[in-house]
């Protein structure tokens, strides 16, 4: 309580000191000649009736501070740093550092509207079609040689103890891999809340990117959007049971996954029959049939970033 009595205090003796400064234009004659901006004045009104204002105030510089600090802060946008983490057994296995830049690009258009299907979002979705406004950078990408023809889904890539390669910086560096996953498996994501030492997403070496070995239907690096998703706390658009919930409202209830390029409309069995979102990213359609976030989406995943969220060391 004396803690925050005395923030108050302080803050009420920087927001008086900085008006000293700017008081000196305050008579009638002045504000006529000169074009004014009320916004101190109303806050030294607000302060002085209000000196919770003043602690509220203090906390969001503090906030500001640290968020330029982290310099993860892009135009206001948080941007954040890719680990690539290769293992390979053939040289087509280990992906240039071309393919690999293509991954990120595919990142960057999907995550700001970018994407040159964005226009293709049908009409009855253009209201919650979201701008998400996370960039990537990719920060290092680290390449290790294996024996190992798949590498399957039980994290055995993240550990050295069993080949693989372990995060690097994971509270403040998405870390990918690409690897042989094998079984059909295309890629998985940890969610956030995970365990550091496992945090990250795998992407099978076939599916990774643009180009080199990637495979259509899946070669143009929806894997590593809709994976992305899951690491910022998006669950499957169908909910992963028959008419189940993602936790966002904007999205319509999925009876089930869909796959392949359905046509529109298609039509939910759930209740109220909704158009179903197939072009959602979140959804298990092919590459070139998934083209949207939704407002929905990115409250989800802009929440896991600040202040006291999962992900909050990445700053925003
Ligand atoms: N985890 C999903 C799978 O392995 C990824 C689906 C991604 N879909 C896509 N079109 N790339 O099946
Ligand atoms: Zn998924
Ligand atoms: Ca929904």
């Amino acid at each position: 309580m004396k803690k925050v009595f005395l923030s108050a205090v302080t803050a009420l003796l920087l927001f008086s000191c900085q008006n000293d400064s700017t008081e000196s234009a305050d008579s009638n004659v002045s504000a006529i000649a000169q074009r004014g901006c009320a916004t101190q004045e109303v806050l030294e009104a607000q302060l002085k009736a209000d000196p919770t204002l003043a602690i509220r105030m203090n906390e969001i510089e503090a906030f500001t501070n640290k968020a330029l600090l982290t310099g993860k802060l892009v135009n206001g946008k948080v941007q954040i740093p890719v680990v690539v983490n290769v293992l390979y057994r053939t040289t087509a296995e280990n992906i240039s550092n071309a393919q690999i830049q293509t991954q990120i690009d595919v990142l960057n258009k999907d995550f700001n509207a970018l994407n040159s299907d964005f226009g293709s979002v049908p009409a009855l979705f253009s209201g919650v079609k979201a701008n998400v406004g996370i960039s990537f950078v990719l920060d290092q990408v680290i390449r290790k040689s294996t024996t190992k023809t798949s590498w399957g889904t039980n994290d055995a890539m993240k550990k050295v103890a069993q080949g693989g390669l372990a995060p690097t910086s994971p509270t403040t560096k998405l870390n990918l891999w690409a690897c042989k996953i094998g079984g059909g498996i295309l890629g998985y994501a940890q969610f956030p809340g995970g365990a550091s030492a496992t945090d990250g997403v795998v992407i099978d070496t076939q599916y990774f990117g643009l180009s080199g070995s990637a495979a259509a239907p899946y070669n143009l690096g929806r894997t590593g959007t809709h994976e992305v998703g899951h690491w910022m706390n998006l669950r499957h658009i169908w909910g992963d049971a028959t008419c189940g919930s993602d936790l966002v409202s904007d999205t319509p209830t999925h009876n089930t996954a869909n796959y392949g390029v359905p046509a529109y409309p298609h039509y939910s069995t759930c209740s109220g029959t909704p158009v179903e979102m197939t072009m959602n990213y979140m959804d298990y359609t092919d590459d070139n049939a998934m083209y949207m976030f939704s407002n929905g989406q990115k409250s989800r995943m802009a929440a896991i970033f600040v202040t006291g969220g999962p992900r909050a060391a990445f700053g925003i």
